[in-house]
C-alpha cells in the first residue's frame, strides 16, 4: 500500500472504499490490508463515519474536464504506469491502450476493476476516492482511443513456428496442451502488450512474469539441478527443472542454493528465428485472448 492510497483510502473522503464497504462489496483481502496494517477497528469506524459521503458519487459517469483529465494522468502516472505503461502500451499489466477492454467493457465495471481488482490477478484494487476512480477511467478511455499496434506477421505461419522450428510447446501450454516449465501462454494476447511479447522473445530476463524464478541447487551429494522454483519456506524448496521433472529437496540436503533473479531458462530467438519469423511468431501470439 502506498502512501498515496493510503491517503487516498483513509482521509478526508475515502468514498471509495466506504461506499463499497456499505454496498457489502469490500473485497476480503481489503479488509486483510487493514489487518496488515495494524490500524485498529477505532481507526476503521472513525475511517467509515468520516467518508460517508454523497452515495450518487458512486454512479457518477467519468468525469472529463480537462482538469479532471489531468488528474487522473497523474494518478495513473504514479499508480498504474510501472504495470501498464505510460501510454497504456501495457507490460506487466494488461494493454490498455484499445478500444474495447475484456474486463472493462463499460464505464461502470472499469470503475469495479480499478476499486477492487481482478482476482486471481496481479491487478490490484485501488483505495481512491469514487471521484478519483472516475478520473483515471476518464484518462484510461483516451488511452483506449489511440490507435492500435500495428502487427506485420502472419499468426499462421507463427502458429507453425510455435509449434515447430521455436519449440516453445516443450515448455508452454496452449489451450491446456504442451509443457508446464513457462506460464501459460491461452491468452497472452489479451494480458500483454505487442511490445512486450518482442522483448519476451528476445531478451526474456527483461520480463520474468511474478512466480518464475530461476534457481540453481547443488546437493551435498554434488547433484546440480537448475529449474523454476514452485515454492519454498524455510525448510525445503519444490522445483521444476527444464525437462518438466519436478523435484522438492529438505534445505538441510542442500550444499548450495542460487536464486537467480534477472535470469531466464527461457532462451532468446533472437539470431535463432529471422527478424521476419519473430513477427509471424508475435503475431500468433497477440492472435492468443484464451476462451471468450
Ligand atoms: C501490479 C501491477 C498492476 C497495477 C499497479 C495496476 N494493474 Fe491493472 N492490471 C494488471 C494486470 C496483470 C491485469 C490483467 C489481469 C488479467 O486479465 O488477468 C490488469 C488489468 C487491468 C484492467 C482490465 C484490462 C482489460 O483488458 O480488461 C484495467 C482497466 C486496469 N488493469 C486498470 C488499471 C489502473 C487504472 C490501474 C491504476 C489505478 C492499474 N490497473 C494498476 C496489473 C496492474
Ligand atoms: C526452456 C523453456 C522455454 C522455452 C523453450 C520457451 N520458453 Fe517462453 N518462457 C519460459 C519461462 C520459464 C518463462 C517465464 C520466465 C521469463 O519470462 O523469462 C517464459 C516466458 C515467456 C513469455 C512471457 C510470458 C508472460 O506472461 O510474461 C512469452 C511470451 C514466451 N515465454 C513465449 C515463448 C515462445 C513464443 C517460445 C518459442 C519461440 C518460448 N517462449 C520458448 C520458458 C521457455
Amino acid at each position: 500500500m502506498t502512501a498515496y492510497g493510503m491517503v487516498a483510502g483513509c482521509g478526508e473522503n475515502s468514498a471509495a472504499y466506504t461506499l463499497k464497504a456499505i454496498a457489502g462489496q469490500c473485497a476480503t483481502d481489503d479488509i486483510l490490508r487493514f489487518r496488515s496494517m495494524r490500524l485498529p477497528v477505532a481507526l476503521m469506524l472513525w475511517c467509515a463515519v468520516l467518508t460517508a459521503q454523497d452515495p450518487a458519487e458512486i454512479t457518477r459517469k467519468p468525469v472529463t474536464t480537462p482538469e479532471d483529465l489531468a488528474a487522473g494522468e497523474q494518478i495513473y502516472r504514479i499508480q498504474c504506469a510501472y504495470c501498464h505503461g505510460t501510454r497504456g502500451e501495457g507490460g506487466r499489466g494488461a494493454t490498455l491502450a484499445r478500444p474495447r477492454l475484456q474486463h472493462a467493457p463499460d464505464d461502470e465495471t472499469m470503475f469495479q476493476v480499478i476499486a477492487r481488482g481482478i482476482p486471481d490477478s496481479e491487478m490490484p484494487g485501488h483505495w481512491f476516492t469514487a471521484r478519483e476512480i472516475w478520473q483515471v477511467v476518464a484518462f484510461v478511455r483516451t488511452l483506449g482511443r489511440q490507435a492500435p499496434q500495428k502487427i506485420s506477421g502472419d499468426p499462421t505461419n507463427g502458429a507453425k513456428l510455435y509449434a515447430g522450428k521455436g519449440g516453445c510447446t516443450k515448455c508452454h501450454t496452449v489451450g491446456g496442451r504442451g509443457g508446464a516449465i513457462g506460464p501459460d501462454l491461452s491468452d497472452i494476447g489479451a494480458r500483454r502488450s505487442v511490445h512486450y511479447l518482442r522483448a519476451a522473445l528476445v531478451k526474456p530476463e527483461a520480463a520474468v512474469p511474478n512466480g518464475f524464478l530461476l534457481v540453481e541447487i547443488v546437493t551435498i551429494a554434488g547433484v546440480r539441478i537448475a529449474g523454476i522454483r514452485l515454492n519454498e519456506d524455510a525448510f525445503s524448496i519444490q522445483i521444476r527443472d527444464l525437462s518438466g521433472q519436478f523435484h522438492s529437496f529438505w534445505k538441510s540436503e542442500l550444499a548450495g542454493l542460487d536464486r537467480q533473479r534477472g535470469k531466464s531458462p527461457m532462451p532468446s530467438y533472437e539470431g535463432l528465428l529471422t527478424s521476419a519469423e519473430l513477427e509471424d511468431l508475435i503475431a500468433y501470439l497477440d492472435s492468443l485472448r484464451g476462451a471468450q
